[in-house]
């Protein structure tokens, strides 16, 4: 679920190893069992590209013998287990099929200790095959159809392409179930699972008791596992189909991957270290005492950060003083001032208000109202007297919460805002809105000395690399790289904007003017008093930079002058407020025009104005890495970071600073942003490598969706079966290019030209970063100044991008959950909502 440890080109390096090298080992020749083989202990079978082995094992300091399936590379390493509470004692097993066509394993005595169980009675042949993916299939051999899988019967380890699933209707549910000690495969007390009633959640159980909680799907991520807000591919995937059942599975991936529930209840996930010969751990569910299910009781609050890490949300008290003191947190906390139930009226200061509790894992039990609208939320809630809490998510809706608050957790910088309801005079008291402001602060900080961390450790391992980078990865959450270090800023050079003056130009903040939310705050549109359009982000306190840093950061961005850049013009900064000052962009942002239909300019952008739209971006993104004083690395370069002006000239926003000048972002407070999927290089998703190349692999994507007028996150090509890549991938080598341009553009005169687009693209979105030209390169080939192309590689994601395509591909109706095709939801990353 997270990228620490990835080394992606090594784990497919290991494959192609594992694939070829042929191996030694007392296998029968296949990957099948068929009813003239006798299968005994000593036999394995392989699958086909040598990933997964099924044969008998016996697990650490114990003699007995299991039927299992393990990888080829670790055979200690047991995925799935047949004969798990009926062991072998000796190794007299036999893997045989009876006469139904089930594959049934029996000891010396002749006894059946385990049986696939199908209980078709009519006779037939059948054929069992171990897959590269780690599961067991048996098939009819007469029809091919399926007939039984391991994958359906979990032990403790869920794989890539494996499924967790539960039936709401039926509420049949497969799950994992630990061992019950390191040397015992038998069941042990702790499952794990999905809950999908209400908004889907994963569990862990101890003997049928939440012990852990994931917090909500919101579409993309498991909302509560602060991991999993990072950049990262979208890894895992949740749907639905008619039957009521919903299914959680990790993706298909090129390296070893496994989720294991382990004795001890925890949730784990390792990947296979080719260079060690060893399993990394990439993520843990419970890391610390918060992840515990309801360790701070009804209305507790826990935040890792604390010490104590409970206390009780605001405007509630423990229940039982003494016990709280002394650590028992079990009873939780009450409320001090019974609810009005109305609305809350300035004068008297009766009634109810809500208080916003930012970063959060929501509490369990929320119930669920499709909504758009934060303020549709808020007004259910506030006109039902048993909502106590609200909040809100684009992707899942309104969340709202009649029961007690329990398993509420406290993050910093990720997670969902929390709306909960209060007696009024709980909310006007001054100290309470301190703490609204100072906890983000604080929270900002930890999560830049969390990058810092991460950078420390990156660099650390930088002896492992595989590839070349320009390795950069700054010490905050901007983008800048100063190639001088020593390069001093002048602050007073920037014109610096009075509060009272953008307040003013903004009509108080008033949300008329507002252009849009971005990652780190609030943007409007101001008229200053001698006429002149500006546009004016307000940094939300989160944004988490000292005065300082952020003084020298924005003083280094005013001095970038091209006329791809958007100009900032000035900035502001009093007390808590942090303000950055750009030039208003009359045409808004790019991806408006390229994938509204309705969108006037649709038609008013023609080859000519894409191809200046392309050759302009990559002129930008030059200057950033190039011809400015300093390295810059955008990091999240897509046409919603792209700006127009009245001329269509398009430029680059959001470089260093935050994303927050986003054109339309109208969904939500997406801060936390560092990248978005669909954009990012493969090796910056998996790993977290940033370098000027894979500014150019997401320069590529979006010249794909420029000349296509198709967003690479919203496309699926169900015809092909493939993505936005994939397509021009497969099109481009059918010389069928123009097939794959938007059928809005008069491609008549410029056939070859839009053809070589396609191919520049495809150099630029190749997997491997030393494959990719440098944005230099590709401007020159844009030109023609370099007339001969070389042949790209085939793009990575190519096949499988569309989550909710992904899997094993047995269900039919698949649906996401959820409003997967909205608008433009960014899938931000390290980004929250
Ligand atoms: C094992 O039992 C089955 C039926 O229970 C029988 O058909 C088979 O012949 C037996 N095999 C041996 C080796 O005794
Ligand atoms: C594991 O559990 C089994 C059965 O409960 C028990 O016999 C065995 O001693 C245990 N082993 C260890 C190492 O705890
Ligand atoms: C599956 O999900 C879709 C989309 O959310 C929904 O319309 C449908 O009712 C769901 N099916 C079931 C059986 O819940
Ligand atoms: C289970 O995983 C957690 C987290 O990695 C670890 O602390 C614990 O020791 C593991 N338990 C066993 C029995 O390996
Ligand atoms: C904590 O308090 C609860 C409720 O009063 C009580 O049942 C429990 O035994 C206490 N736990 C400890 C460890 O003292
Ligand atoms: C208020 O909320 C409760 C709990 O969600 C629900 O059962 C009840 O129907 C709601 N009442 C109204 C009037 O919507």
């Amino acid at each position: 679920m997270n990228t620490k440890i990835f080394h992606l080109y090594l784990q497919s390096l290991l494959f192609v190893l594992i694939s070829f090298v042929p191996f030694l080992c007392f296998c029968l020749d296949t990957d099948t069992l068929t009813s003239n083989i006798t299968f005994r202990d000593s036999d394995t079978i392989i699958s086909g590209r040598h990933v997964f082995k099924l044969g008998f094992f016996s697990p650490p300091n114990n003699t007995n013998r299991y039927l299992a399936v393990f990888y080829n590379v670790s055979e200690e390493t047991a995925v799935w287990i047949a004969n798990r509470d009926r062991p072998l004692n000796d190794s007299s097993g036999t893997v045989t099929f009876s006469r139904n066509g089930n594959l049934v394993l029996t000891n010396g005595r002749n006894e059946t200790l385990w049986s696939t169980n199908v209980t078709d009675t009519y006779p037939r042949n059948t054929s069992a095959q171990i897959h590269d993916n780690g599961n067991l299939v048996l098939r009819d051999t007469t029809t091919g159809s399926m007939i039984w899988e391991s994958f359906a019967y979990p032990s403790h380890v869920l794989l890539p392409t494996m499924r967790i699933t539960d039936n709401i209707y039926t509420r049949h549910k497969v799950i994992l179930t630990t061992w019950i000690n390191g040397s015992d495969p038998e069941p042990g007390s702790w499952t794990s699972g999905l809950e999908a009633l209400n908004v889907p959640q994963i569990f862990i159980w101890n003997n049928g008791r939440p012990h852990w909680r994931s917090g909500p799907w919101n579409g993309m991520i498991l909302s509560g596992v602060p991991d999993m807000y990072s950049p990262y591919l979208a890894a895992f995937s949740l749907w639905n189909d008619s039957t009521g059942t919903f299914y959680y599975t990790p993706h298909e991936t090129t390296f070893l991957m496994r989720i294991t529930h382990n004795t001890t209840g925890n949730l784990v996930q390792t990947m296979w270290n080719i260079q060690q010969r060893n399993w990394d751990i990439t993520w843990v569910a419970i890391e610390n005492q918060c992840d515990v299910y309801q360790t701070c009781g009804p209305f507790g609050s826990c935040n890792i950060r604390d010490t104590p890490i409970c206390s009780c949300i605001r405007g509630f008290e423990p229940v039982n003083t003494e016990e709280w003191e002394n650590g028992n947190w079990t009873s939780g906390c009450a409320r001090r001032r019974q609810l009005q139930c109305s609305l809350s009226s300035n004068t008297s200061g009766n009634g109810d208000g809500f208080l916003r509790l930012p970063f959060t894992k929501v509490p369990d039990f929320a119930e669920r109202f499709p909504s758009r609208e934060p303020n549709v939320c808020r007004t259910r809630c506030m006109s039902n007297c048993s909502c106590i809490a609200y909040a809100h998510d684009p992707y899942i809706g309104c969340m709202s919460w009649s029961e007690p608050l329990v398993d509420f957790q406290r993050f910093n910088g990720v997670g969902i805002d929390l709306f909960l309801r209060l007696e009024a005079s709980e909310l006007d008291n001054n100290s309470d809105r301190m703490l609204v402001i100072i906890i983000p602060v604080v929270v900002g900080f930890a999560a830049i000395s969390f990058v810092i961390i991460i950078a420390w450790f990156w660099n650390k391992r930088k002896d492992t690399k595989v590839f070349e980078t320009e390795h950069v990865i700054s010490s905050d959450s901007s983008a800048i790289v100063l190639k001088d270090e020593t390069e001093k800023v002048n602050v007073e050079e920037l014109p610096l904007f009075s509060f009272e003056t953008l307040s003013n130009a903004t009509y108080q903040f008033h949300e008329n003017y507002l252009l849009g939310k971005g990652g780190f705050g609030l943007v409007y549109k101001g008229y200053l008093e001698n006429g002149n359009v500006i546009a004016v982000k307000r940094l939300s306190a989160a944004s988490g930079q000292g005065t300082e840093e952020f003084m020298n950061e924005v003083v280094v961005i005013s001095k970038l002058q091209h006329r791809n850049l958007v100009r900032l013009i000035g900035c502001c900064v009093e007390g808590e407020e942090k303000m950055l000052i750009y030039e208003y962009m009359t045409n808004k942002s790019l991806d408006g025009c390229l994938f509204d239909p309705n969108h006037p300019s649709q038609k008013i952008l023609d080859w000519k104005k894409r191809f200046n739209i392309i050759e302009s971006i990559g002129r930008g993104l030059l200057y950033l890495h190039r011809d400015s004083r300093l390295k810059i690395i955008h990091r999240d370069l897509k046409p919603s970071n792209v700006l127009l002006d009245e001329d269509w000239n398009p430029k680059i926003s959001d470089f260093g600073m935050a994303r927050i000048f986003g054109g339309n972002e109208d969904f939500g407070n997406t801060s936390r942003v560092v990248g978005t999927y669909g954009y990012m290089a493969p090796e910056y998703a998996m790993e977290g490598r940033f370098s000027e190349k894979s500014d150019v692999y997401s320069f590529g994507v979006l010249m794909l969706e420029i000349v296509s007028g198709k967003k690479n996150t919203h496309y699926y090509n169900q015809e092909l079966s493939l993505s936005l890549l994939g397509c021009a991938w497969k099109l481009w080598n059918e010389e069928n290019g123009l097939d794959f341009v938007d059928r809005t553009i008069d491609s008549s005169n410029f056939e070859e030209e839009i053809v070589r687009c396609i191919h520049i693209a495809l150099l630029c979105v190749q997997e491997f970063p030393n494959d990719r030209p440098s944005i230099q390169t590709v401007l020159s080939m844009l030109s023609r100044e370099i007339v001969d192309l070389p042949m790209p590689e085939q793009p990575v994601f190519a096949e499988k991008w569309n989550r909710s395509h992904v899997g094993t591909g047995t269900t039919q109706q698949s649906s996401q959950i959820g409003y997967p095709y909205s608008n433009d939801l960014t899938i931000t990353v390290l980004d929250g909502r």
